[in-house]
């Protein structure tokens, strides 16, 4: 449904470190199949984010194609990538002083009555009475906002949702029920699934695993096969300090 040609992301460094071109994304190729559930992990600063702002519209593309259902669509806007139903859920989502839950969602999905927004809220599992009138500012935890952007995106119903790091300041206990409230959007409504994590939930419920490495594909595959090249790659870059990270899930 989605297709990468060729995908490039450059930027120009600055005079003090060389002032020379960068490919942040060198040079991607793959194809997101329809109703398929992705995990992508690699290394701090290898390019995942990226790539999912590239995918949104959020970065411009330098250079290659994204296809969506064999449209080209490398210089449309956000908006227009979100009416076609592309919805990604920000590694840190922004925070706005003064708006509530309920108009976010509002402003998301168009509906306005309260029933159906709770209706809402109860699809994705979070306290719809304590959340729905909470303003999403800065008086948040940071796994408040995570569950409330994640709620967002789901709630816009789209076709392909890319989801930045979600489990990030979530308690532990919140991991499970979320990769399968994930699952069960797939299962329904056919929402393509991309999931940036280096969580071991995430990776074992996916069909498929992405691993990005220097701003390229390095593997793309099933969990086992890519376990050896984790394992090098160190995804848990703190190797020694990893010991305690064993029961939130995280790959060594
Ligand atoms: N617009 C930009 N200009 C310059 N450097 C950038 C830009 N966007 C990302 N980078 C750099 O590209 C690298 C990859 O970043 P990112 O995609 O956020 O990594 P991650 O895999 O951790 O999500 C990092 O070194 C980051 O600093
Ligand atoms: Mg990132």
């Amino acid at each position: 449904m989605l297709e990468l040609k060729n995908l490039y992301f450059t930027v120009q460094e600055d005079d003090a470190v060389g002032g020379k071109s960068r490919n942040i994304i060198d040079g991607i190729d793959f194809n997101f199949q329809d109703g398929k559930f992705y995990a992508i992990t690699g290394p701090n600063g290898s390019g995942k984010t990226t790539l999912a702002k590239l995918i949104m519209g959020v970065n411009p593309v330098s250079k290659g194609v994204l296809l969506f259902n064999g449209q080209d669509i490398s210089s449309w806007t956000i908006t227009e990538r979100a009416r076609l139903g592309i919805a990604y859920s920000f590694q840190q989502p922004a925070r706005f002083k003064g708006i509530t839950f309920r108009d976010l969602l509002t402003i998301a999905t168009g509906i306005e009555d309260e029933n159906k927004l709770l209706e809402i809220l109860g699809r994705v599992g979070i306290c719809p009475l304590s959340f729905l009138d909470k303003e999403v500012d800065a008086k948040l935890s940071g796994g408040e906002i995570k569950k409330i952007e994640l709620a967002i995106t789901i709630a816009a119903n789209p076709k392909l949702a890319i989801y930045d790091e979600p489990d990030t300041g979530i308690d532990l206990w919140t991991i499970g029920p979320m990769v399968s409230l994930l699952k069960k959007e797939l299962a329904s409504n056919r929402t393509t699934t991309v999931v940036v994590s280096h969580n071991r939930a995430f990776l074992e419920a996916a069909d498929e695993i992405l691993i990005i490495h220097s701003g390229k594909i390095a593997y793309s595959g099933n969990l086992e096969g890519a376990m050896p090249l984790l394992d090098d790659l160190s995804v848990c870059t703190y190797r020694d300090s990893c010991e305690g990270d064993r029961d939130a899930g995280c790959y060594r």
